[in-house]
């Protein structure tokens, strides 16, 4: 590997003295931070120079889609109609140019799949699509829509998996927390994913909290619902046990 040592030093001064001409005046931009939530997804960066304002230019590198580059004049930017796909990792650079003139480059890489989970990665998180609860005597049903349909990206029509805990907060109290699986296509009756938890009848509880944890194209989700139970009478001589 150890080539021509002068051809090394020739390299270095030539990008010193490339650096100098292309980065040298203008400061880069500071503080670059992505909020991403729900699919809206804004950069945020600092700038504080004397010299005159800059235009910034924002480079999108998508890991699956193409390429795209957007100019403005102030120090945020919303990206999400440049970063619509749900399930893509993308590499997000802010230059500030005077004229000419372009500082270095500073970037931020995010994600709202699993799939690309690593150090650098910041995590955009997703909500549990918004869930209905009603209750029938010692049946919670529950219904929301599925989350192609919530957020309306095709990209998310698979079959979600999701399981509901009910009161995950007592899990030293083992009668009291029940875990169930369910799942649900994209194509169920108007989007609509549907299903029944049962409460035991003899457990007077006023109320029940039920957790719902999922995941869609590698994409975590979950939800809290807390659902008012009527007060049951204490179990008299004729109770019959409730499947749960
Ligand atoms: C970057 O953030 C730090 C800490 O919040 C702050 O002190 C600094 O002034 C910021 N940089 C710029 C250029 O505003
Ligand atoms: C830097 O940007 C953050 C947003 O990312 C903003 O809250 C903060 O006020 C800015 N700081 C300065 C010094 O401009
Ligand atoms: C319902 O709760 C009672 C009292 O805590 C318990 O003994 C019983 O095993 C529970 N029933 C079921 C089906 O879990
Ligand atoms: C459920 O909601 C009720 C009424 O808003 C509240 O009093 C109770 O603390 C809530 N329980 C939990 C676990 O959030």
């Amino acid at each position: 590997m150890s080539g021509d040592p002068g051809l090394g030093i020739q390299l270095g001064l030539f990008y010193a003295i490339l650096c100098q001409c292309v980065f040298g005046v203008v400061p880069p931009p500071a503080n670059l931070s992505v909020v991403c939530h729900n699919f809206k997804n804004v950069l945020y960066w600092n700038y504080s120079s004397a010299v005159q304002q800059p235009t910034f230019t924002v480079n999108l590198i998508p890991y699956e889609s193409k390429p795209q580059t957007v100019k403005t004049s102030q120090t945020h930017l919303d990206i999400s109609s440049y970063s619509s796909e749900a399930i893509d990792h993308y590499v997000v650079s802010v230059t500030a140019d005077v004229g000419q003139e372009i500082s270095e480059s500073l970037s931020v890489e995010f994600t709202y799949s699993t799939d690309f989970y690593n150090e650098k990665t910041h995590k955009c998180t997703l909500d549990f699509p918004a869930v209905d609860a009603s209750v029938h005597k010692d049946v919670i049903e529950v219904s929301f829509k599925h989350p192609s349909a919530f957020y309306e990206r095709a990209s998310l029509e698979e079959e979600f998996e999701y399981t509901i805990i009910l009161n995950p907060s007592s899990s030293s109290v083992p009668h009291l927390q029940e875990k169930s699986s369910h799942s649900c296509f994209e194509d169920e009756l108007g989007y609509l994913c549907e299903t029944k938890v049962h409460v035991n009848q003899s457990v007077v509880v006023q109320w029940v909290v039920l957790k719902f944890e999922g995941k869609i194209a590698s994409i975590p989700v979950h939800t809290y619902k807390n659902v008012s139970v009527p007060q049951l009478e204490p179990a008299s001589g004729n109770y019959k046990p409730f499947r749960l």
